[in-house]
């Protein structure tokens, strides 16, 4: 049986132009009410000057942060997205997987002020992808993070571990995607563990939904 990490992102090659549609069309409610506009204030809120918007998807935050004047360079593991992204105007936008990335295998630049996930790190073995992107930032640099909030997601089993989406209600021909569920101590403890230090916290959240949308988390590179 495949890693469910290999079925993760192969699901994402699969789901490519069924995500581009959803995410162009304002298909995600949480995303249009709460989540993008969460981000993008954060973003913005850490001055910054260069960007790596990490698992960038179709590029939507790149779009959102180049009409902001912030220079910002995308990755993501699915060549579909990318070249998703490029066509809309983003540049430069790289294909690397984050296995790669933790190896070094791609150049993506470096210097990075701030390096951003938005709804992108799915995956089990996050420490080794932390410290990677650890390296690629500047002294003081942060990583932003923002994630479906454990709460939220837990359904009841509050414990680290995979679960899966199918993705029903969303338009289109979707594969499931095996996704790695984190509590808030293990996403806190794999920062501190990477050489980062915690500054902010935040749970979006619509004032007429009971519960938040997302975690919001920004840590600092410790030096
Ligand atoms: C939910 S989408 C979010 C995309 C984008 N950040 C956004 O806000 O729309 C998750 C993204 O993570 C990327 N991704 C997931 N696992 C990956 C991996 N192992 N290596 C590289 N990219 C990965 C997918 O290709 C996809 O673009």
């Amino acid at each position: 049986m495949p890693a469910p990490e290999s079925t993760l992102l192969q699901s994402w090659h699969h789901n490519a132009q069924s995500w581009i549609e959803a995410i162009r069309t304002g298909a995600l409610e949480s995303r249009l009410k709460v989540t993008d506009q969460a981000i993008l204030l954060a973003v913005q809120g850490c001055q910054p000057e260069h960007v790596l918007d990490l698992g960038c998807g179709e590029g939507w935050l790149l779009r959102a942060q180049a009409e902001r004047a912030i220079k910002a360079v995308g990755v993501d593991g699915d060549a579909t997205l990318v070249e998703a992204a490029r066509a809309a105007g983003s540049w430069p936008v790289h294909v690397a997987s984050y296995e790669e990335l933790v190896e070094a295998e791609v150049d993506i630049g470096s210097d990075y002020d701030l390096i951003c996930a938005n709804f992108s790190l799915l995956h089990q073995d996050i420490i080794p992808l932390f410290a990677a992107m650890n390296a690629l930032l500047v002294p003081g640099g942060a990583l932003m993070i923002q994630t479906l909030h454990p709460w939220t997601a837990a359904m009841g089993d509050y414990q680290d571990g995979w679960r899966e989406e199918t993705f029903v209600g969303f338009k289109g021909q979707w594969q499931p995607m095996p996704w790695y569920f984190r509590t808030l101590s293990s996403w806190l403890n794999a920062l501190d563990m990477s050489g980062f230090r915690l500054v902010s916290l935040q749970e979006p959240q619509h004032p007429q939904s009971p519960v938040p949308q997302s975690l919001l988390l920004v840590a600092e590179r410790r030096d």
